[in-house]
C-alpha cells in the first residue's frame, strides 16, 4: 500500500451505476482521485468511460452510487453544482459551442459583469478585462491563437481542444476532469494538448483523464483505472504497469489476478 491509498482522496466515489433502461452501461464503479494526481480511465470503445466522468459531474443522473469531497458527502446532480465544487470538465462531444467566438466559449455561462452600478444593474460584459485575461493565459500555455473574436468552428480541432483545455486552466479550482483530450488530433497538437494536461498539474488540480492511448497513460499519468464492460477491471500504479498488460486488462485477456 502506497501512502496515497491511506490517505484521505480529494475524490472518493462508490458503486456508481447508470442503468440506459435495460441496458447497464455502468455497474458499481468506484473511483478514488487523489489530490494532485493524474488518472488515467481506459478501456474499449462503450466501456462507460464518459458515462463514469458524467455521472460524477451531473451531466446525466446516476442510478445509483455516492461520492464524497474531502471525506464529506457531496451530491453533484448538475454540472454546475460541479463548478461550484471546483470541477471543470471538458466532455467528449461538446468542448466548445461551434457558432461563438473563442472569447464567448471561455466565459460561457461565467462571463464577467462590468464593475460598475450600470454593469451590475444591465449585467454589461466587460469584454476589456476577459480579452486580457483570455490573451494573458494563452500567452502563459503558448496558445498561438490571437483571434479571440472569431467563431469556434474556425478553428482546428487542434486549437479548439487547446481553447477547452485553457478553460479548465483557468476555472478549474481543484479537478479537472477530460474525456479524451486528444481525440483526433495529430502529434503536434496532442504533445500541445498534454503539455497543457501536465500545466493543470503544475497549477496544483487533480486530473481525470481518459484517453485510448496508452503512451499517454504511460507518460502523463499516475495511476491508471481499467473499465471493462461497464465494470470496474482493474486499478494500478502506472510505474507497475505496461502498455501491453493495460492492452490485455482492457481486452479482458489479462484478468486482473492482483484484485
Ligand atoms: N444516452 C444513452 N442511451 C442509451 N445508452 C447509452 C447512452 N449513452 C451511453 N450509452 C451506452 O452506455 C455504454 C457506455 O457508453 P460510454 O459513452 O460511457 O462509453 P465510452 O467508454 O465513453 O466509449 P468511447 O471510448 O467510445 O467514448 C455503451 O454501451 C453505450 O451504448
Ligand atoms: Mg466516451
Amino acid at each position: 500500500m502506497t501512502q496515497a491509498d491511506t490517505a484521505t482522496p480529494l475524490l472518493r466515489a462508490r458503486g456508481i451505476t447508470k442503468h440506459y433502461g435495460a441496458v447497464v452501461a455502468l455497474d458499481a464503479v468506484d473511483l478514488d482521485l487523489h489530490a494532485g494526481e493524474v488518472l488515467g480511465v481506459v478501456g474499449d470503445n462503450g466501456a462507460g468511460k464518459s458515462t463514469l466522468i458524467k455521472a460524477l459531474t451531473g451531466a446525466i443522473s446516476k442510478t445509483a452510487g455516492t461520492v464524497e469531497m474531502d471525506g464529506k458527502d457531496i451530491q453533484i446532480t448538475t454540472p454546475t453544482e460541479a463548478k461550484a465544487a471546483g470541477i471543470e470538465t471538458v466532455y467528449q462531444d461538446l468542448a466548445l459551442v461551434n457558432e461563438l467566438s473563442i472569447t464567448k466559449n471561455m466565459y460561457l455561462g461565467r462571463e464577467i459583469v462590468r464593475d460598475t452600478l450600470f454593469g451590475h444593474l444591465f449585467g454589461t460584459l466587460d469584454f476589456a478585462k476577459m480579452d486580457t485575461e483570455i490573451r494573458a493565459l494563452f500567452q502563459k500555455l503558448d496558445i498561438r491563437i490571437t483571434d479571440i473574436y472569431r467563431e469556434a468552428e474556425a478553428f482546428s480541432g487542434g486549437q479548439r481542444q487547446a481553447v477547452a483545455l485553457a478553460k479548465t486552466v483557468m476555472f478549474g479550482k481543484r479537478i479537472a476532469i477530460l474525456d479524451e483530450p486528444t481525440a483526433a488530433l495529430g502529434v503536434r497538437e496532442s504533445k500541445m494538448a498534454m503539455d497543457l494536461v501536465r500545466s493543470l498539474k503544475d497549477h496544483g488540480l487533480s486530473v481525470i483523464m481518459i484517453t485510448h492511448n496508452m503512451q499517454h497513460v504511460m507518460n502523463y499519468c499516475d495511476r491508471v483505472m481499467v473499465l471493462r464492460l461497464g465494470r470496474l477491471a482493474a486499478v494500478r500504479d502506472v510505474a507497475d504497469v505496461d502498455g501491453d498488460t493495460l492492452v490485455g486488462l482492457i481486452t479482458g485477456a489479462a484478468e486482473d489476478k492482483v484484485a
